[in-house]
């Protein structure tokens, strides 16, 4: 945990590194189970307008193309929620970073393609046992344990068509930094193959 003795991190007065440290934080969040941005909020946006949000993995943060992925159940509600409107919110605030980064982007929800068939083989058994669950998420029961998973073997294939990545390019970032020496917020917006970003007050 920082301390008011610690040396200032470098972003704090370093636009360029606050930008470098955001996607450095994602990326450690794919690998590192104990960061916050391994398990980001992801807000979509529902038929009526109204703002759906819930936990998700985040599987994939590439700097340089700007984008991040995620998977889910193609028979799930943000699935639909997204194949019909692509505007989408990742949000998470890490403790030990103390940092919060919120992405504003488009998503497209992929199913049949090698980009899914990637995701699909890169995903351990027991992650692809959730997709083989029945029936499909968010069905109501009569009892909250009458649904079915799958066997680890079974769970290898049977769930692939359930399976989809969503790939999120973002289009706005937006960084806050806590630390009582002096908050330090900035955001960036995408611009062309660039970002520009500048700070703002927290
Ligand atoms: C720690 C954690 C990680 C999760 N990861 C995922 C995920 O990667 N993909 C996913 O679809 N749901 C994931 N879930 C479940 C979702 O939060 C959500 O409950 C479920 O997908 C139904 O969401 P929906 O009805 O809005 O589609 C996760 C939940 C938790 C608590």
């Amino acid at each position: 945990m920082p301390h008011d003795r610690d040396p200032l991190p470098a972003f704090h007065d370093d636009l360029a590194a606050a930008f470098a440290e955001l996607w450095r934080l994602l990326a450690d969040g794919v690998v590192q189970g104990r960061s916050a941005f391994h398990a980001p909020s992801l807000a979509t946006v529902d038929a009526q307008g109204r703002p759906r949000i819930r936990t998700v993995v985040l599987r994939a943060a590439d700097a340089a193309a700007g984008t991040l992925r995620v998977h889910c159940d193609r028979r799930s509600d943000k699935a639909a929620e997204v194949a019909a409107h692509a505007a989408v919110a990742l949000h998470a605030y890490d403790r030990a970073a103390k940092i919060q980064l919120r992405i504003e982007g488009r998503a497209g929800l992929h199913a049949d393609d090698a980009l899914t068939d990637a995701a699909w083989e890169g995903s351990r058994a027991m992650s692809r046992v959730c997709y083989g669950i029945a029936p499909g998420p968010g069905t109501g029961l009569d009892s909250g344990g009458a649904y079915t998973v799958p066997d680890e073997a079974a769970a290898l294939t049977i769930g692939r068509p359930n399976f989809s990545a969503v790939v999120i390019q973002a289009e706005a970032l937006d960084f806050l930094y806590l630390d009582r020496r002096g908050h330090r917020r900035a955001g960036w917006r995408r611009e062309g193959a660039g970002w520009i970003g500048g700070w703002r007050v927290p």
